[in-house]
């Protein structure tokens, strides 16, 4: 006869779930403060390093612990550039996918295929330089593949939001648009223990390659409810179409259960500070999408209020990113490749930090099922 499994008083039973509020690693890395509102890498706020720094400066800042000097920048370009490359294998596995893939997908493929090809052995910062740099070439090689058009070459003098924006459309950027993207990539790039970032860890835990853990935060950040949100948004956006529509089209999604993308957040539970940079960009980046993503966001703020009171949602990135990513003339379906492409830093740095003193991360589970059933054989049941 089944017994069943007595009931502990675990952390898990205690809070909702989801590993609510449980400190699962220690970080120097960056510090997200949801009481407050306010984002921290290695000791600078986010609102002082937004728009003034440019996104390799953040990357050494996270991967280094301390902002370069001038020189230490240029070393660190240099060994980017250096990196400027797709090896054939990686080209090959993109002109095989279908045209029609999702470019989420396509990222997690062609960085497992680039590991396989080039990363052997421990987590270095080398592997870590090296991945990063890859991650516009990949996704600008894939978006002119599916339009029947070359990759090209990379550009040899150009930053990396500059060469992202380059390689997507062969024409030098707009300096608005490489400024806009630059913010965002700094914005984006670290975000103490989020899903994907502690996916990353778990699976560089147990001593698996930096790619592997790499591959599984981009599978982790994929999904609506963390990184995949922005497109969602959009598509929001461009349904609702007109001001005079977003009440009505807000109200209906609320009664049917649906979720409002770019609202609520894990560990914000004021105002989330990327949200305030980001929104101020898409002002100026788009004034005619802002206005009606504007009005969007005061009625369903005012509507999560009337319809989910004490639950404390607030605009979260992903909301604006929608119209910031879009005003540098990319397509839905980059956005949350693009988070990606920010992202890796922090994933990558995460990873060295873990390496450096690893244990592995091995959480149990509160097992509920029965316990001491009797077996009957196949051809008895
Ligand atoms: N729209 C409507 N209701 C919401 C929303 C939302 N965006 N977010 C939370 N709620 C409600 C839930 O329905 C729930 O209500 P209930 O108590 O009546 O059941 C309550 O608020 C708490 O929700 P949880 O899921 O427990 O909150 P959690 O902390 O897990 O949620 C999350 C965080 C997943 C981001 C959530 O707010 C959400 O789904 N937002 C929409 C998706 C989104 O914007 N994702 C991007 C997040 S930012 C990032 O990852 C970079």
């Amino acid at each position: 006869m089944a017994t069943e499994m007595s009931g502990s008083t675990s952390t898990i039973n205690q809070n909702r779930g989801g590993l609510e509020g449980v400190v699962a690693a220690t970080t120097a890395l960056s510090k997200v403060d949801g009481t407050a509102g306010r984002l921290i890498y290695r000791g600078y706020n986010i609102h002082d390093l937004a728009g003034k720094a440019s996104f390799e400066e953040i990357a050494y800042l996270l991967w280094y612990g301390k902002l370069p000097t001038k020189m230490e920048l240029v070393d660190l370009k240099v060994q980017m550039l250096e990196e400027r490359t797709l090896p054939t294998a990686v080209l090959q596995v993109l002109n095989y996918l279908p045209p029609t893939a999702v470019p989420m997908d396509v990222l997690r493929t062609a960085v497992s295929a680039y590991g396989a090809a080039t990363i052997q052995g421990k987590p270095t910062l080398d592997h870590a330089i090296a991945l990063t740099e890859r991650f516009p070439l990949i996704l600008a090689a894939f978006h002119r593949i599916r339009n029947g058009l070359e990759p090209l070459e990379a550009h040899p003098e150009i930053g990396y939001a500059a060469n992202y924006l380059y390689l997507l459309t062969g024409q030098m950027p707009k300096e608005e648009h490489v400024r806009a993207l630059d913010t965002y990539l700094v914005l984006l790039a670290d975000h103490g223990m989020n899903a994907s970032t502690f996916t990353a860890r778990v699976i560089a835990s147990t001593e698996s390659d930096i790619a592997s853990a790499v591959v599984g935060a981009i599978g982790a950040l994929k999904g609506p409810l963390h990184g995949g949100a922005p497109s969602k948004v959009k598509d929001m956006l461009d349904a609702i179409g007109t001001e005079d529509r977003a009440e009505g089209w807000l109200r209906d999604a609320l009664a049917h259960g649906d979720r409002l993308m770019g609202f609520g957040h894990r560990v914000y539970k004021t105002q989330d500070p990327r949200a305030e940079e980001l929104c101020e960009m898409a002002r100026i980046a788009d004034p005619q999408q802002f206005a009606l993503a504007h009005k969007v966001e005061e009625l369903a703020l005012a509507l999560l209020k009337e319809q989910k009171p004490g639950r404390r949602l607030y605009t979260n990135v992903e909301f604006y990113t929608a119209v910031t990513l879009s005003s540098v003339g990319l397509p839905g379906d980059l956005f949350t490749p693009t988070f990606a492409a920010s992202r890796i830093a922090g994933w990558t740095a995460h990873i060295l930090e873990h390496v450096a003193n690893n244990r592995l991360i091995r959480p149990e589970a509160e097992y509920t099922g029965p316990i001491e059933q009797q077996f009957v054989p196949l051809d008895e049941r």
